[in-house]
């Protein structure tokens, strides 16, 4: 489990104590903030730093298609990353370490608002085509990522914080603190849970796994049951991504701590290897595939397995009225199934960057399902989003049965981390236990 503080990244106890990722706040530019990244590797010959830190780019320069690549020793304000894009001719990877000797690897750079994953590239000539797949990415030592069973997580991840001075612009509010760790009295607990899940083939036979966010409060009230949200991760990921890469738990004590949503539970499963039915797949296990489970595959196995062992396990309601799901790309299309066909279950759906695909939800649907207009509905993606469409195309379909739901469009936004930090971050402070079905004044 990490928890991190705000400015210490390092494993401060560890016998690599000269090896870490530093966040200092500079009080000057390009940023105000500067990160200085030291990996000690003696029989390395050259180390990039990827594993999802990004080029920089601009709103005047990116598309769905492209993006600019900016070096953020170059940032101007209003420049945030996405995750996609063709690499110049020019191209020059900006995040290279330089070997000061004794096998020790630094880099230093200015950094902006929000979260950056990484992983060391070793002996790698082009970041972009170097990964676990290719055997030359390695998980930094000194911070590992938040996992279940070594090798699920194959990225660590920082924060830095907004300083308004270098940052702020009027084009684009790409302030990120609200991911920053909380008042103290506010931080609850984020932890791997392994649960009985017949025919799972991972962790072990027969066992299954899920991320598991408890808030400060929860074990504090006598007989107490909360509210329970269940958030999905996407393709090529697991129920531990949302804390690793996304740090939900802080986003999740910050909704809390500001009175945005009262104390909550949240269940992040994991859809991969429920079954041997289809390819197995670990992050860190290269020669596993990428093949998808479907939505109602995962439904089924969830509402056999994962759901009733939820509620006797933990201290949360057993009714629709206070249980949610909510989930990025893959996992927002799961949201979507299970708005169609868990409708009873849950009242507050949230679709992040739903990878969905039509037909969608039409009259004869909604005629026999009319309990679809009865729902807290949020459907959010980003203006660069690879789903872009898929979004546009649930909101279309909601739109045309005069369904209400509330949108969000993140202006920054790509099929990226900081754009589900994003959508996370507005579901709770809009959508999540407000009063359904939704009107004008909901969220104001
Ligand atoms: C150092 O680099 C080698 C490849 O040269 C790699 O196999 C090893 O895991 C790296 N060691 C550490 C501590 O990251
Ligand atoms: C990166 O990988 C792509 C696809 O495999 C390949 O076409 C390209 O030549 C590679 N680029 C470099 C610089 O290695
Ligand atoms: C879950 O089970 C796996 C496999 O037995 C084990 O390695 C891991 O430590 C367990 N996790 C927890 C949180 O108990
Ligand atoms: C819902 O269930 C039906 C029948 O069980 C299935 O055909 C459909 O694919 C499921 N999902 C959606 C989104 O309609």
């Amino acid at each position: 489990m990490i928890k991190q503080g705000l400015l210490s990244l390092l494993a401060l106890c560890s016998a690599r104590a000269t090896a870490s990722v530093t966040v200092r706040k500079t009080d000057r530019g390009t940023t105000g903030y500067e990160v200085d990244f030291k990996y000690v590797n003696t029989t390395a010959s050259r180390v990039l730093i990827g594993g999802g830190l990004q080029p920089f780019s601009d709103h005047f320069h990116t598309t769905l298609n492209t993006r600019a690549w900016y070096d953020p020793h170059d940032y101007k304000p209003g420049d945030f990353y996405v995750s996609f894009g063709e690499t110049p001719d020019d191209y020059q990877w900006p995040y290279e370490m330089a070997n000061e000797g004794d096998g020790v690897w630094t880099y230093t750079t200015p950094l902006p608002s929000g979260i950056y994953s990484y992983a060391y590239l070793i002996d790698c000539n082009y970041a972009p085509n170097c990964s676990i797949v290719t055997g030359q990415l390695v998980t930094d030592p000194d911070l590992p990522p938040f996992q279940n069973v070594q090798g699920d997580q194959v990225a660590s991840s920082f924060q830095v914080p907004f300083d308004a001075r270098f940052q702020g612009t009027d084009d684009i509010s790409a302030n990120f603190d609200y991911a920053l760790p909380a008042p103290a009295e506010f931080r609850g607990t984020v932890k791997s849970v392994n649960y009985s899940s017949p025919g799972s083939i991972h962790p072990e036979p027969d066992v299954h796994h899920f991320g598991l966010y408890l808030p400060a409060e929860y074990g504090r009230v006598q007989g107490k049951k909360y509210p329970l949200l269940y958030l999905s991760h996407g393709a090529g990921g697991n129920g531990n991504d949302w804390e690793n890469l996304g740090r939900m738990s802080s986003i999740i004590d910050n909704l809390i701590a500001e009175g945005h949503i009262e104390p909550t539970v949240v269940v992040m499963p994991s859809f991969y290897n429920l079954d041997d039915s289809l390819p197995r797949f670990i992050m860190g296990n290269a020669s596993t595939t990428w093949e998808l489970p479907t939505s109602q595959h995962i439904r089924e196995n969830y509402q056999r397995y994962l759901f009733p062992w939820v509620e006797q396990h933990l201290d949360v309601c057993s009714a629709p009225s206070c249980r949610a799901f909510a989930g990025l790309s893959w996992g927002g299309r799961l949201t979507y199934e299970m708005y169609v066909n868990a409708t009873d279950y849950f009242d507050w759906f949230g679709m992040f960057s739903p990878a969905t695909s039509g037909p969608y939800v039409d009259a004869e649907g909604l005629a026999a399902n009319p309990a679809l207009a009865r729902k807290g509905l949020f459907v959010a993606y980003g203006l660069y989003d690879s789903v872009f469409d898929a979004g546009r195309d649930v909101q279309a379909a909601l739109d045309a049965l005069d369904i209400r739901f509330l949108s969000r469009i993140t202006p920054f936004g790509g099929h990226y981390w900081n754009t589900w930090q994003d959508e996370l971050w507005w579901f709770g402070v809009k959508a999540l236990w407000k009063p359904f079905p939704y009107t004008q004044r909901t969220g104001r």
